[in-house]
């Protein structure tokens, strides 16, 4: 699980995990920050924890290569990415095609990027919300694994309506991992197919 910060998905997953509904385990958390609260988060709970500081490195290149040699150690089935805050190479991507997933806090393929809570806002949509999909080349694109839609209300501002699509990144996330750890998932033309059904 790769994270830069708060990590309340990750707490969300461990949570989910601890009770049983998802059948695996957290191997590690990576983090390219030392001060990520995720990590404290995840060295209550027993999972390993590592820093892997981006400034450390020349170019994304040689990040990503120190990132691909830690996760590999591991031998983790799935790739996590959760508030993540660097972007990954091709070669980092094309590694862990087809078993590398995200949260993005809006409904992709709307609104990719960043401070996308009052891009929505500003856009004037009416609702917003999250989705976990399978990561690929292009930033916050692949297919979609699962969404929540958010309404956004009259008053809302962007820290206001973050915390509600918050609270449905906690539920989608967990149910795409389970998915993903009972083996349901597959894709057909870059659709995700649920036991081999549209769902
Ligand atoms: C989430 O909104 C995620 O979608 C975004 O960054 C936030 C991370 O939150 N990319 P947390 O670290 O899981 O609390």
């Amino acid at each position: 699980m790769l994270i830069s910060g708060s990590g309340s998905n990750l707490q969300a997953l461990m949570d989910r995990v601890e009770d049983g509904t998802i059948p695996g385990r957290i191997v590690r958390v990576i983090s390219n920050k030392a001060d990520a609260y995720g990590l404290t988060r995840a060295q209550e709970a027993g999972i390993d924890t590592l820093v892997i500081d981006h400034k450390a490195y020349d170019s994304r290149e040689a990040f990503d290569a120190a990132l691909i040699a830690a996760i590999d150690a591991d031998e983790a089935d799935l790739v996590c990415l959760a508030g993540f805050m660097r972007v990954l190479t091709g070669g980092f991507v094309r590694h862990y095609v087809g078993r590398l997933i995200n949260v993005h806090p809006s409904l992709l393929p709307a609104f990719p990027g960043l401070k996308v809570q009052q891009k929505a806002i500003d856009a004037g949509v009416r609702f917003s919300g999250c989705t976990v999909h399978f990561v690929e080349e292009e930033v916050d694109a692949g297919p979609i694994i699962a969404q929540a839609v958010v309404p956004i209300l009259p008053d809302d501002d962007a820290s206001a309506l973050a915390g509600r699509i918050l609270k449905q990144e906690h539920r989608i996330y967990p149910l795409a991992v389970k998915l993903f750890a009972e083996g349901r998932l597959s894709t057909r033309n870059r659709t995700v197919l649920v036991d081999g059904q549209p769902w």
